[in-house]
């Protein structure tokens, strides 16, 4: 992800003033603000990166809850979510439910790298598109590729549970004293740039190569919710 300078001091809780001071930091926006897209937001903002942050309250109503849960991040609504990361970081991260996603809407996120952080659980009644490639068997990111056809989609931050965001987070240390996360895409510029993020917010990041190869990474795949390193997931990827 480009990046122009170091933030100089903590982010305002308060929107306006947060904006003005982060002309200088990388952006990324965050579509879904529960415990998922929080734990990304709150990651994401002690590495020096500016958020925006989309759910389905307004801004204002947002903003009282993102003053508990992910002080410094920025409300927006869902069609400006990349307004100011296409020309930043490039990156948004999808942390909505997969039962809710045909509300969004695919125009949101042209152009940008859209990470796809969601799992299928079987209670979810899933939209017709998606339910058709749980059906074939085929890692649901594939037909989010489809779905989202206007960004580069890369399957990432899905296999680790909202509080190891918090908890195992380790920018300090070196790449080999850090929890391992996978990264999947087709795209190889793409899955660079999700790569460097993974690093910035303290992980060490692990391309498994082609979105198809991310269904191990799935609910019911080997990396789900387990504090691996490298050679681990290398090793369920062979
Ligand atoms: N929880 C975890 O540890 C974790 C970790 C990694 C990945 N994930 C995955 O991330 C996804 C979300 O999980 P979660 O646990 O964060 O769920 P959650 O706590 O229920 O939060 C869901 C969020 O999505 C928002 N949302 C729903 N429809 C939306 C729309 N059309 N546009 C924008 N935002 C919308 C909700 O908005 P409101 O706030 O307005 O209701 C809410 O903020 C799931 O697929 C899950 O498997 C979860």
């Amino acid at each position: 992800m480009s990046e122009r300078s170091a933030p100089a001091a903590e982010p305002s809780p308060e929107p306006a003033a947060a904006a003005a001071s982060e002309t200088t930091r990388p952006v990324v926006g965050i579509l879904g603000a529960g415990r998922a897209g929080t734990a990304f937001a709150r990651a994401l903002l002690r590495a020096g990166v500016a958020v925006d942050i989309a759910s389905t309250r307004p801004p204002r109503a947002l903003q009282h809850h993102l003053k508990i849960y992910a002080p410094g991040a920025v409300p927006v609504v869902g069609a400006d979510i990349a307004a100011r990361a296409r020309d930043s970081s490039g990156l948004v991260i999808l942390a909505v439910p997969q039962e809710e996603l045909d509300e969004v809407d695919p125009d949101w996120v042209v152009g940008t790298v859209l990470i796809d952080a969601t799992n299928t659980w079987q209670d979810e009644l899933l939209p017709g598109w998606l339910q058709a490639a749980v059906d074939e068997q085929l890692p649901t990111s594939m037909a989010l590729a489809g779905r989202f056809g206007s960004a580069r989609v890369i399957k990432a931050l899905n296999h680790i549970a909202h509080a190891d965001i918090d908890d195992a987070a380790r920018p300090a240390a070196e790449l080999s004293q850090r929890r391992a996360l996978a990264v999947a895409g087709d795209d190889d510029a793409a899955r660079g740039l999700v790569m460097g993020l993974l690093d910035r917010i303290g992980f060490d990041p692990v391309s498994l190569g082609a979105l198809a190869a991310g269904r191990i990474m799935e609910p019911d795949g080997p990396l789900f919710n387990r504090p691996l390193r490298r050679e681990d997931i290398l090793r369920f990827a062979r």
